[in-house]
């Protein structure tokens, strides 16, 4: 018997077995019906505008989100492969006359290209063993239309439901992993772009519980023929989740960290957004040292994934991470944050300003922004060669300050301190503790030309700061 045959024998009696087709057994959890409406509205309030959208639901069960899509979208396809439960879902939803329901298994389905524009599903992949869901990734690819949107939502690392389960064959994998299964769905000239990866609020708040993930990615044509294997290098060099031994040196900067820290003045209980937090431990200190609630989020799925894992290791409670890209995201509500922190990520930005005020709509009145960032001094001679320094487009302290007025701390005074001399030693030690690592950091990221790349960069950006061509600025403002 194949793998595959095993996985969906072993899946269908899983849930012929808890095949009751009420709410407790959709959310396998005997307090389903206390959380339900809060975690639907949160779930649906994650996706792209529906209405008019021709929307493929798959695990579709007895209808929880089928019932809220159907009556926006202009066509609904809804499946599942338990007759039951379908059979519940036409009874409470059959009367759209846009709803197509079909009892499927979705490892088998077939759908015209370039059918759909939006995909969604809610805990189904964890069902699926990778093999399927790599075959599943591949197949909605190619049934959504260019742009069009995937939406799912899975139990990572481990179980989070209530309801009592003799046998448990679900998969619940790292965050990760997902995104490797989505790296390797890439179809024709077609790739999924992250638009984010994010926990639910509802079971952070309700449960505590941070590893229910819910991702939303899009349809993105390839800019390149070797993308793929590009991006694939990428995520296998972190992939293997390190021991806390091997990371310790890339949290070396952690003490630099600390010191920052300090500077943010964050009260116990505040709100805290770490814009760029990379492994997460400036977000892991703010929440542990100063009882800050934090949200980390960074661009680069590997690093959100051991941060997330790295969080659960040192049992950090009130700390979530998300990934996204800074330059698109629309993630936070208006006047969110205590504290925004956001540190040496502004120089790899493009529009500066947008971000900029994206960060003054997310403060709460009152709220600080606190940014460090590399600024070049133009008017010193050009004695370091700063190509691989990777600063190019850092701006000045005045560009800076001109751009934060305009993004709306208008009225708001721009503090700077020139950290450049912390910044040196900083780099020095960083310098030294790579040299150290060598060893470790080759085997950990897998190749050793970004050592040599890291090493670069850290020793240029040193020699420039002792040359005087580049500064190390913080900046610290208050939105009134
Ligand atoms: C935890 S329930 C979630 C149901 C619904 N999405 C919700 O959130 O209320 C998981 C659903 O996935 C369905 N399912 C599991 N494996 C499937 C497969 N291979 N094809 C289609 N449906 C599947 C189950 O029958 C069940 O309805």
């Amino acid at each position: 018997m194949s793998a595959c045959t095993e996985t969906r024998q072993q899946m269908l009696s899983y849930w012929k077995g808890h095949g009751k087709p009420s709410l407790e057994m959709m959310m396998l959890d005997s307090n389903a019906a206390s959380i339900a409406d809060r975690e639907t509205q949160e779930i649906l309030g994650m996706l792209p505008p529906v209405d008019g959208l021709d929307v493929v639901e798959l695990g579709a069960g007895i209808g929880r989100f089928t019932k809220h899509l159907a009556p926006l979208a202009g066509s609904l396809h809804a499946s599942d492969f338990m007759q039951n439960f379908i059979d519940k879902n036409r009874e409470d939803n059959g009367h759209h006359s846009n709803l197509t329901l079909a009892v499927a298994d979705a490892t088998q389905m077939t759908m015209p290209a370039d059918c759909c524009d939006l995909v969604f599903s809610n805990w189904l992949f964890m069902y699926l063993d990778d093999e399927e869901v790599r075959g599943v990734f591949a197949r909605i690819l190619d049934w959504l239309r260019p742009g069009g949107h995937f939406f799912f939502r899975e139990s990572c690392f481990h179980r989070s439901g209530s309801v009592a389960r003799t046998d448990n064959p679900t998969k619940y994998r790292s965050p990760q992993k997902y995104n490797e299964l989505l790296l390797e769905a890439a179809y024709g000239s077609h790739r999924f772009g992250h638009v984010f990866t994010r926990p639910s609020r509802t079971y952070v708040s309700t449960k505590g519980n941070r590893n229910q993930m819910c991702w939303l990615v899009r349809k993105t044509p390839l800019s390149s023929p070797d993308e793929i294997d590009r991006m694939k290098a990428a995520h296998k060099s972190l992939m293997n989740g390190p021991s806390d031994e091997k990371l310790e040196f890339v949290l070396a900067e952690g003490s630099e960290a600390a010191a920052l820290c300090d500077y943010l003045g964050v009260q116990p209980g505040e709100t805290v957004l770490d814009v760029g937090c990379g492994l997460g431990d400036t977000s892991c200190l703010l929440a542990k040292k100063y009882d800050a609630n934090v949200i980390g989020f960074d661009i680069a799925g590997p690093l959100i994934s051991l941060a997330l894992q790295r969080a659960n290791q040192l049992g950090v409670q009130n700390v979530l991470f998300e990934l996204a890209d800074i330059e698109t995201c629309e993630l936070y509500e208006e006047e969110t944050f205590d504290v925004i922190y956001c540190r040496d990520v502004m120089h790899y930005v493009t529009d500066k300003g947008s971000v900029l005020a994206k960060f003054y709509k997310w403060l709460k009145p009152g709220g600080r922004l606190c940014l460090t960032d590399y600024c070049p001094l133009k008017n010193q001679p050009n004695t370091v060669d700063d190509s691989s320094a990777d600063v190019s487009a850092a701006y000045s302290r005045d560009a800076y300050i001109s751009a934060l007025k305009s993004a709306g701390f208008a009225d708001s005074t721009v503090t700077t301190d020139d950290l450049t001399p912390r910044f040196e030693s900083a780099a020095l030690a960083k310098c030294r503790i790579l040299e150290q690592a060598r060893h470790l950091f080759v085997q950990q990221f897998n190749e050793s030309s970004r050592f040599e790349q890291a090493q670069v960069n850290w020793q240029r950006r040193l020699a420039m700061c002792q040359s005087g061509e580049l500064a190390w600025i913080l900046y610290h403002v208050t939105k009134q």
